[in-house]
């Protein structure tokens, strides 16, 4: 049912007549019509065109304008695809660019971060440009007293304090790399990325708050670190003092690694293309892709995007709700407004604790002036009501933005009217961890409709092909693609170029090489404008996070008792989609209520709450094509209640029948 009524929904999105224009004294003052007036454009349609169609010299000009470089390139793109090079030859680093520059400028005493903890009886930390820059390099020169050196990698596990965007920076600073993995992954997530990565260094917290409690975490880097010769120290940031087992000469406190150490520090001078992080996100099989970003054209999107789209200027306070540890955290929590030397809020917990109005106190509290979250939020808030809202005052706010999964027009409109007073534009921005930033999305000056992220921004060549890389007409639907490289775009999976090829490259590479494939469906209505439908492949959108199939498929078989499982995602009406795993049991085993719920506990345990599978039945037999494939489309076709197409080429078509209704 819920699935019909998602289906439904996107041909009415395509329907969609509601046209909402930008306020004109927004419009008017806003970053990107300085830059159009500047240079002459009458339209934003003109504006779009020419600079995707001259997108080079348009990322050259952007690098100019957003970064300093301690040399610069001699040549602004080497395209091999699928291979591109960035402002080549050019040395930079971006702690420069987010740290120093503003420390030993004007804005040393400007606030960075605005850090709201999660026991929410701490007091709210504000961290100046300047103190920001102390902390770095005192951290950089622990890190180099551990031998971390230019390309080695560091991993971080940790909560959204402070610590974290100052490790990274650090970490780049010294021309090392960072691996985030999200605190929300357990210590078998975390063992497979630090195998992966070969990490030299782990850094984390002794605990971290939950609904206001301490939580242990270090215990879960204790597992993950028990086999993987890489590492040779585990830096302990103390968060909440919980006692925490420390091994002799391998572990060592934040606060003991940091003492005595100078605060100054200099930057690494890195080639543009040199190694800045990686981030694992996760594809289409169980492994997760390491997805590389590099200095030189990473440090150019984020904060471009942020200035253009969001944009921030230097009175703003700015809010982006998620978490460090996923894409959407580095680019917007960190690289892209330390770029632009903005004030950030970073803040910890969730929006339900201690109760449903905590977002809403935080914008009244900071000042918030542009905030940009997740659909799953909106439509959780939604739920709540309007009651929450109304006892804050959010009159501070000017812009909104969304991000991570398709947004309801409904939740959009209540989004608009609850958060926005009825009239603020949101941005509704489309993006991935391999595009490092926004491809698809309004600017201040675009007429929006609800649902939609609008346009390629300027840029960037994004277009929706059939099947033959043919673009679509309007009002159909397709792939979306990238037909031009842009500065900010992942450059390899780490040690793995043969599926970097495979997964973005090879769809089109016989008709049109170099035609980079989103992973992700989407339409475009008869005024052009693009609906992001979700994902072409069997990638899990829960509450925002990407998660595979395969994963937690992984996960369930590696329980004792399971031989085989199939996961889909089920349609819900705040997480988007929650997880449902059909489980056929090993030979013996008995099917009980307490096995399925050891099961779901199991999935947390390898690889965090984040996986945890709403749902566990079990079935004999699963559909599968004669070369052994999971059919999950057929299973959650049948699952569903919806029609399951041609089962011709199943090995098993009576697997079908067992399926039950969800
Ligand atoms: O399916 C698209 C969805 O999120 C995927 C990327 O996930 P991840 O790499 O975790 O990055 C999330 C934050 C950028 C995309 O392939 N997605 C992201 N933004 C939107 C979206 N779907 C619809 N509308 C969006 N605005």
């Amino acid at each position: 049912m819920a699935e019909e009524k998602a289906t439904a929904k996107t041909s009415v999105l395509l329907e969609e007549t509601r046209i909402f224009e930008a306020p004109k004294d927004l419009a008017e003052n806003s970053n990107v019509m300085k830059w159009m007036k500047e240079k002459g454009f009458k339209t934003e349609r003109e504006m779009r065109l020419w600079c995707s169609a001259n997108y080079i010299q348009f990322w050259g000009e952007m690098a100019k304008t957003y970064a300093d470089w301690f040399e610069p390139w001699s040549s602004t793109l080497e395209w091999k695809p699928p291979y591109a090079k960035w402002f080549v030859g050019g040395k930079c680093n971006v702690t420069h660019n987010c740290v120093d520059r503003h420390a030993q400028g004007a804005k040393k005493d400007k606030v960075a971060y605005i850090f709201v903890p999660e026991p929410t009886d701490q007091p709210t930390q504000k961290i100046t440009y300047a103190q920001l820059e102390k902390e770095v390099n005192k951290f950089a020169n622990g890190l180099k007293s551990l031998g971390v050196v230019k390309g080695d990698r560091v991993m971080l596990y940790m909560p959204m304090i402070p610590q974290l965007p100052i490790a990274m920076l650090a970490i780049a600073k010294i021309g090392a790399i960072h691996c985030i993995v999200f605190s929300g992954f357990s210590s078998g997530g975390l063992n497979s990325r630090i195998m992966d990565a070969e990490a030299k260094v782990v850094i984390t917290v002794d605990g971290f708050y939950r609904r206001g409690k301490p939580l242990p975490l270090k215990p879960n880097v204790d597992e993950a670190t028990a086999n993987t010769p890489s590492v040779k120290n585990v830096v302990v940031c103390k968060r909440t003092g919980v006692a925490v087992p420390m091994k002799e000469g391998k572990d060592i406190w934040w606060d003991d690694l940091v003492a005595g150490k100078s605060d100054a520090c200099e930057c690494e001078k890195m080639d543009s293309e040199d190694r800045l992080f990686i981030l694992y996100t996760s594809g289409t099989t169980g492994k997760p892709k390491g997805i590389e970003h590099v200095h030189g054209g990473y440090q150019v999107g984020p904060a471009q995007t942020l200035h253009w789209v969001f944009d921030v200027k230097d009175n703003d306070v700015w809010w982006c709700t998620a978490d460090i540890g996923w894409i959407t955290g580095h680019s917007y929590i960190v690289y892209g407004p330390l770029v632009l030397g903005a004030t950030s809020i970073m803040y910890e917990g969730s929006p339900d604790f201690p109760d449903l109005g905590r977002w809403y106190k935080i914008i009244q509290d900071n000042k918030v002036s542009v905030f940009y979250t997740a659909p799953t939020a909106v439509r959780m808030l939604m739920k709540a009501g309007d009651s929450w809202a109304k006892k804050y005052d959010v009159s501070s706010l000017r812009l909104l933005g969304s991000v991570g999964e398709p947004i309801n027009p409904e939740a959009w409109m209540w989004y608009r009217n609850t958060f926005g007073a009825g009239k603020l534009p949101i941005m509704d921005t489309w993006w991935q961890t391999e595009t490092g930033t926004f491809l698809v999305s309004p600017l201040p000056i675009t007429p929006l409709k609800p649902g939609s992220a609008t346009f390629p921004l300027p840029g960037f060549n994004i277009d929706v092909l059939d099947e033959e890389a043919n673009p679509v007409p309007l009002g159909s639907g397709g792939n979306i693609v990238s037909n031009t490289p842009w500065p900010s775009m992942l450059r390899a999976f780490y040690r793995d170029p043969e599926r970097y090829q495979k997964e973005y490259w090879s769809t089109y590479w016989d008709i049109r090489p170099g035609t980079y494939l989103a992973g992700d469906k989407a339409m475009k209505d008869k005024d052009g404008y693009f609906f992001i439908q979700g994902r072409i492949d069997d990638v899990l959108k829960i509450a925002g996070h990407r998660i595979s199939n395969a994963e937690v498929e992984s996960a369930l078989v590696s329980h004792p008792k399971v031989a085989e499982a199939a996961v889909i995602g089920k349609p819900d009406e705040v997480k988007g989609e929650v997880i449902v795993a059909f489980v056929i049991l090993r030979t013996g085993q008995e099917e009980t209520e307490e096995l399925k719920k050891e099961l779901a506990k199991h999935v947390r345990t390898v690889l965090g709450p984040v996986a945890y599978p709403e749902t566990v039945l079990f079935v004999k037999d699963v559909p599968k094509t004669r070369s052994g494939k999971i059919m999950r489309r057929v299973i959650k076709a049948k699952a569903l209640g919806k029609p399951t197409g041609d089962l011709s080429a199943l090995a098993n078509p009576d697997a079908v029948d067992a399926i039950p209704l969800i």
